[in-house]
C-alpha cells in the first residue's frame, strides 16, 4: 500500500474557491499491486490541467455536470502507465486523457474511452506541460475553431479576449500566421508586453485600464472581422458593436460568467445582439470534442504545432504549480489572473544497487550497523574502477534506463567517475544520466591513465620505470594534502575481484600492496579540476558536511560540475546523510528533477 494524495471536491460554492475548505488535498491508501480488471491500466499522474470550466462545475447549478462531493476532481492529465491490462496502453508509455487529480489511479477501459485517452509520443522532447497547453486541449480548441468557424482571411482584423490564456495565445499566433491583424485584450501590462514583444501580436490593450469599447475604438477603428470570444458578458457586448458586416464570432467560452451563471437569468444581459442581424454576423459556439472540431483537426493540429514549436516559430506558454500538495492552493488562488496553469507532481522509482566487494566498515559505522559492509572497490586502482563501471553499466542495461543517479560516499564517486568518462569518451552521445546527486562524495577516480592526477604515491605504490602513466597534459606538480587518501581507507588489496574477495580472500595491508606493486602495474588516477578540463554537463546536487573527512574532496567534486547547473547543501555534520535536513535535500533534488523534466 502507498499513500495516494488527491485534490478532492469538498463543498459547493459560488464565491472564489478556498483551498482546504472548498477543495482539499486528501490522502487515501492505494494498492499498487491490486488486481486490474481486464482493459484497465494503473497510472501515476504527472501533470493535470487546471481549466476555467472546472470552477463552473463547483457551483450550485452547474451548466456542465457537478463534481462528486468528497471524490477526487477529474480533469485532463498526462500520466505514466505503471501497470496495464490493456494492450493498447503498454507499461511505461505516456498517456493523456481524463484522470482523477491524484498521484495514482486505476482507469477502466470504458473510462479510457470516455476520457479520450491516447498515447503521447514526446519524440521532440518538449516540456511535458506543452501537451496540456498548445499541444493539448486548449491548443486544439483554438486551432479547430479558428478554421472551422472563424475562417480567417489574410488582411482581416482579428480580436481575441483573454488573449494570454491557454486558448488565446495560441489562437492569436495562428491568426498572425494566417496574415491577419491581431488585437488582444488582457488584464495586465506584463501580459500585453509579452503578447506584442514575444508572440508578435499587432496590438494588445489592458481592459483594466480602459474599457473594451475604448480599446477597440482605438486599436480597431475600422471594425473587427473575427471576434474570438473567451470572456462573454460585457466584453462580448462591446465587440458586437464593433463587428464588420459578414464578420464571424467564435463563441469559445465566457469566463466572466462562470460564477455568475447560477440560473437562466443571472448572467450579464447582452444588449447588442441585434448587430448580428444588421451586420449579417455569424456567431457559433462549439465544444472541442465535437466531431467537426477536435476529432477533425487533431492530427493536423499536432503535426503543425509540433513542427512550429520545434523550429521556434510558435510558442506554448503555461504556468506550473509544483506538486500535488500545492494543488488546492494553486487552484484556490486561481483567479484567472495568470497564464494557463498545469499542476505537476513528481514520481520517483528507486533502484538500489550495492557494491560487489566486502570491506571493513568506515569509522563509527560498526556500532550502528552490523554489516555486511559492501563497497565498489577496496582501493580505487584503474582496474577496480573499470570493474565498478562495468558492473554499473550491466545493471543499467538490465534495469535501466535511469533518469538520474544518487550516490553516497564511494558510490557517489563511482557515479561522478562514470559521468566524467562518458563526457570524455562519448561527448556526442546523450548524457548517461540527466541529473546527479552526490552525498559526502570523495573525488572520483579514473580507469584510464589519460585522465586525472597520478596518486600512486599516496597509496603506497612505488613509481617504477615500467609503470609510468602518460603525463601529456597539465598535471599539478604538487598534489594538495587533502587529496592524500587517509591510511584508514587503504584497507584492501588493490586488485579485488568481482566476487568481493581479495587476491587471497584476505584484506591486505599496505605492505602487501607495495609487494604487489613491485611486480605488476598498479595505477591510481584521481580526477581533479586542476588536472582535468572535463565537467559534468548535467544538473548536479552536492550535499556535504563540514566535519566530514571528505569535506575538501566534496568541495573539489563541485569544481568538476558546471557551476550554473550545480546546487549545494553544505551542513555542519560529518560523513552522513543528515536526516533532519531531508526537506532541504528533497527541495534540491526536486529542483534538479524539474530542470530536466523527468517523469
Ligand atoms: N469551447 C471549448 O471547447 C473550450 C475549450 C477550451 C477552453 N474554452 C474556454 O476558453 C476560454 C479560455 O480558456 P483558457 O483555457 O484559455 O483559460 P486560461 O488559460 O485559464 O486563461 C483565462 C484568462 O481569462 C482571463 N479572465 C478571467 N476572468 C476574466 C474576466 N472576468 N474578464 C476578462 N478576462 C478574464 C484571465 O486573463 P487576464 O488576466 O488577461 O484577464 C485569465 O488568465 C474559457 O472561457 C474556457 O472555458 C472553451
Amino acid at each position: 500500500m502507498v499513500a495516494n494524495k488527491s485534490l478532492t471536491f469538498k463543498r459547493v460554492h459560488e464565491t472564489p474557491t478556498v483551498a482546504g475548505q472548498d477543495i482539499a488535498v486528501e490522502s487515501r491508501e492505494f494498492d499498487l499491486d491490486q488486481e486490474l480488471p481486464s482493459g484497465s491500466i494503473l497510472v501515476q499522474v504527472l501533470y493535470v490541467s487546471f481549466d476555467p470550466f472546472m470552477k463552473g462545475r463547483m457551483v450550485e447549478k452547474p451548466v456542465m455536470g457537478p463534481y462528486k462531493l468528497n471524490e477526487p476532481i477529474p480533469n485532463t492529465a498526462l500520466a505514466k502507465i505503471l501497470r496495464s491490462n490493456n494492450e493498447a496502453f503498454p507499461v511505461g508509455a505516456l498517456v493523456r486523457g481524463e484522470f482523477p487529480i491524484s498521484q495514482y489511479a486505476v482507469t477502466t477501459a470504458e473510462e479510457l474511452h470516455a476520457g479520450w485517452a491516447h498515447l503521447i509520443q514526446n519524440s521532440l522532447d518538449f516540456p511535458l506541460e506543452t501537451f496540456l497547453a498548445a499541444l493539448g486541449m486548449p491548443g486544439l480548441a483554438a486551432y479547430a475553431s479558428l478554421y472551422e468557424i472563424g475562417k480567417p482571411k489574410r488582411g482581416e482584423t482579428f480580436y481575441v479576449s483573454a488573449a494570454a490564456g491557454a486558448v488565446g495565445h495560441v489562437v492569436g499566433q495562428l491568426a498572425k500566421r494566417e496574415g491577419l491583424r491581431v488585437i488582444g485584450s488582457v488584464g495586465s501590462d506584463e501580459k500585453a508586453d509579452y503578447l506584442v514583444n514575444e508572440l508578435g501580436f499587432d496590438a494588445v490593450f489592458n481592459y483594466k485600464k480602459e474599457t473594451v469599447d475604448e480599446g477597440l475604438a482605438r486599436l480597431a477603428p475600422d471594425g473587427i472581422d473575427i471576434y474570438y470570444d473567451n470572456v462573454g458578458g460585457e466584453t462580448l457586448d462591446a465587440a458586437l458593436l464593433r463587428m464588420k458586416t459578414y464578420g464571424r464570432i467564435v463563441a469559445c467560452g465566457a469566463i466572466s460568467q462562470y460564477t455568475r451563471v447560477q440560473g437562466p437569468y443571472t448572467g450579464y444581459g447582452v444588449t447588442n445582439l441585434f448587430n448580428i442581424t444588421v451586420k449579417r454576423v455569424i456567431m457559433a459556439g462549439y465544444i472541442v470534442s465535437d466531431s467537426n472540431m477536435g476529432p477533425k483537426y487533431g492530427a493536423e493540429h499536432m503535426q503543425n504545432l509540433s513542427k512550429w514549436i520545434a523550429e521556434g516559430s510558435f510558442k506554448s506558454k503555461s504556468t506550473v504549480v509544483d506538486g500535488i500538495d500545492n494543488s488546492a492552493d494553486g487552484f484556490g488562488s486561481y483567479s484567472f489572473e495568470r497564464l494557463h496553469r498545469a499542476s505537476a507532481q513528481y514520481y520517483y522509482e528507486f533502484t538500489f544497487i550495492d557494491g560487489p566487494t566486502t570491506c571493513q566498515p568506515a569509522p563509527g559505522i560498526a556500532s550502528v550497523y552490523p554489516g555486511p559492509y559492501l563497497c565498489w572497490y577496496r582501493t580505487p586502482t584503474t582496474k577496480s574502477v573499470t570493474r565498478a563501471h562495468n558492473r554499473v553499466r550491466s545493471i543499467m542495461a538490465e534495469k535501466g534506463p535511469f533518469e538520474g543517479v544518487m550516490g553516497f560516499s564511494q558510490g557517489a564517486a563511482v557515479a561522478a567517475s562514470m559521468i566524467l568518462h562518458h563526457e570524455l569518451e562519448s561527448p556526442w552521445a546523450p548524457p548517461l544520466f540527466r541529473f546527479a546527486v552526490f552525498i559526502g562524495s570523495p573525488l572520483p577516480f579514473s580507469h584510464s591513465l589519460k585522465y586525472g592526477i597520478d596518486t600512486r604515491a599516496y597509496f603506497g605504490v612505488p613509481h617504477n620505470l615500467n609503470c609510468r602513466p602518460f603525463t601529456d597534459y597539465k598535471r599539478p606538480s604538487k598534489v594538495p594534502g587533502h587529496l592524500i587518501t587517509p591510511d584508514r581507507y587503504l584497507k584492501g588489496n588493490s586488485d579485488d575481484d568481482d566476487e568481493g574477495q581479495g587476491r587471497d580472500g584476505e584484506v591486505s595491508t599496505n605492505e602487501t600492496l607495495k609487494q604487489i606493486a613491485a611486480d605488476e602495474e598498479i595505477y591510481y588516477q584521481m580526477f581533479h579540476s586542476t588536472a582535468d578540463e572535463v565537467r559534468m554537463k548535467i544538473p548536479t546536487v552536492h550535499i556535504f558536511g563540514r566535519q566530514d573527512p571528505w569535506y575538501l574532496h566534496s568541495k573539489d567534486v563541485l569544481q568538476l560540475a558546471c557551476p550554473e547547473q550545480a546546487s549545494v547543501l553544505e551542513h555542519c555534520y560529518g560523513h552522513e546523510v543528515p536526516r533532519h535536513l531531508s526537506e532541504e535535500i528533497c527541495d534540491l533534488i526536486e529542483s534538479a528533477v524539474a530542470s530536466v523534466e523527468c517523469y
